[in-house]
């Protein structure tokens, strides 16, 4: 797979990755052997996945879509994962030019693809840090470059938050980061869930990567969007959430995903 140079050595192919893995399953070649591994043993344990990590895709494109659409057009992903056709600026692009993006993650794998890929075009910025540490996030020059926090935002956090242990404390992070963003932002958020299979052999096979997989119920992964209101039809598994065609297939998409918008505090003039 090509190194794009300077930050190869910073790259770990010892173990598999969460970026790489989702790359395989969903077609890409930005992955080592290691990932290919997992994803083929994910595939045995869950069949689905493949179908699920498109699906959850899809969404992330019709979410997109519909916050620009609804005048949103600064966008900051967190958890972005490896450059994937169309990548958020142009899907945004498809509404209206102009919107801006963060692209933001912790795997320095991301960063150089994504830095040799996407580029600086004073529309984009790709940041390596930590949604741990989300005043790191919030804080960054790369974000403010492009992030303007006294206008509406897009937050995407999209198939990443299961990512994070309860130890980590998820809710706090979202809290942080919902309290960081004005009136009229909007929270994009997937989350994979055991809801509908039990899943322990295909989360088993995160126990050695570089991050663990945190399967949450649908009630667990609601409680994310404290301070924000869902727009219509909540939270739902991703295939239903806005499907423009046919619709999907659904009982065993293991994604649950959601739109939300933070509302203006009473008595303010906000939108
Ligand atoms: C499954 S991919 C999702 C990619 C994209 N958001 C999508 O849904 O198509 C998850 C991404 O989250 C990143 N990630 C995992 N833990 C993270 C963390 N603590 N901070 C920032 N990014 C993280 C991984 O490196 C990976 O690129």
């Amino acid at each position: 797979m090509p190194q794009h140079g300077t930050q190869a050595n910073e790259i770990d192919t010892s173990r598999p990755h969460p970026a790489r893995i989702y790359d395989y399953l969903l077609g890409g070649k930005d992955n080592y052997l290691v990932d290919q591994e997992a994803g083929d043993a994910l595939i045995a344990a869950a069949p689905e996945v493949r179908p699920s990590v498109r699906a959850n895709r899809d969404f992330l494109h019709r979410a997109v879509r519909y916050v620009v659409g609804s005048g949103v057009h600064q966008i900051l992903d967190i958890g972005t994962g490896l450059p994937t056709s169309p990548n958020v600026h142009e899907i945004a692009d498809q509404v209206s030019s102009g919107s801006r993006v963060a692209y933001v993650d912790n795997d320095p794998i991301v960063k150089v693809h994504a830095d040799a890929l996407l580029g600086h075009s004073g529309q984009t910025e790709v940041v390596l840090a930590d949604l741990r540490k989300p005043r790191s996030i919030l804080d960054h020059p790369g974000v403010r470059a492009v992030i303007d926090f006294e206008q509406p935002v897009a937050l995407l956090l999209v198939a990443v938050l299961h990512f994070i242990t309860d130890e980590e404390e998820p809710r706090g992070i979202l809290a942080e980061l919902h309290d960081a963003l004005p009136a009229g932002s909007f929270l994009v958020l997937s989350h994979a869930t055991d809801d509908f299979a039990e899943r322990s052999e295909a989360q088993a096979v995160y126990n050695n990567a570089s991050a663990t997989m945190n399967l949450r119920s649908r009630s667990n992964i609601e409680e994310f969007f404290a301070g924000f209101e869902l727009v219509e039809p909540g939270l739902v598994q991703v295939p239903l959430w806005r499907p423009e065609g046919q619709p999907h297939q659904t009982s065993d998409i293991g994604f649950y995903g959601g739109v939300a918008r933070k509302a203006p505090v009473p008595g303010s003039s906000d939108w």
